[in-house]
């Protein structure tokens, strides 16, 4: 069974929705760089081994990220999922996930990269909004997108009622991808993301990532 551990920094809502669409037993390990991440108790209790690699008690991101493949790599996972993971990545630790790191990002990308995206959305003006999952590389934010999905931006929405919007779709979005991956229907072929559709074989076999499966 293809296997996956889950990088978190908080509450953990979108490995939440991982394990809750049945790919719990796929999931070695649950680590976080905050000893106080809420998602851990969450793993925990879902019988997930979990492990904190605090970024507070290393010198500088090279020591940290060190430490944190060590602890990453002894699950030996085909796939690190980033969720909700709020550190810098260096480029040796991205280089060595290179095609099998994801993570998800609440804006469509490449627009409102960073922190805030969904106040910068609503202060842009912004009619639509949405949620991207990508391939990581050295870019932040910025690696090959594999699926997004698009919400509407209301009147009246601050940041709070546009967050649960798009969150709402994060959860439907990211295990999707995640699945796609363990059925190694989703590569990352010079830059792109492939998403194999199995479904329609005699059609090429091959179809834009975020196609209905
Ligand atoms: C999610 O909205 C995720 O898209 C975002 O952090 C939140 C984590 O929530 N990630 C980023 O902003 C990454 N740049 P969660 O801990 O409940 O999954």
């Amino acid at each position: 069974m293809k296997s996956v551990v889950i990088l978190i920094s908080g509450r953990g809502s979108n490995m939440r929705s991982i394990v809750e669409a049945g790919l719990g037993a796929n999931v070695r390990a649950v680590i976080s760089n905050r000893p106080d991440a809420g998602g851990l108790a969450y793993a925990r209790e879902h019988g997930i081994a979990t492990a904190v690699v605090d970024h507070t008690q290393h010198p500088d991101r090279a020591a940290f990220d060190h430490a944190l493949a060590q602890e990453i790599d002894r699950h030996a996972p085909d796939l690190l999922v980033l969720a909700g993971f709020m550190r810098i990545l260096t480029p040796g630790f991205v280089e060595h996930y290179a095609g099998r790191m994801i993570n998800i990002h609440p804006s469509l990308l490449p627009a409102f990269t960073g922190l805030h995206t969904h106040r910068r959305a609503i202060e842009a003006g912004c009619r639509i909004a949405g949620v991207t999952v990508h391939f990581v590389t050295g870019e932040l934010d910025g690696g090959p997108i594999i699926a997004q999905t698009a919400v509407p931006v209301l009147a009246g929405d601050d940041e709070t009622t546009l967050a649960a919007r798009v969150l709402a779709q994060e959860h439907l979005l990211y295990p999707r991808v995640v699945r796609w991956f363990l059925e190694e229907r989703l590569t990352l072929q010079h830059g792109r993301a492939v998403l194999r559709d199995e479904a329609t074989p005699a059609a090429g076999a091959l179809t834009a990532p975020g196609a209905d499966d």
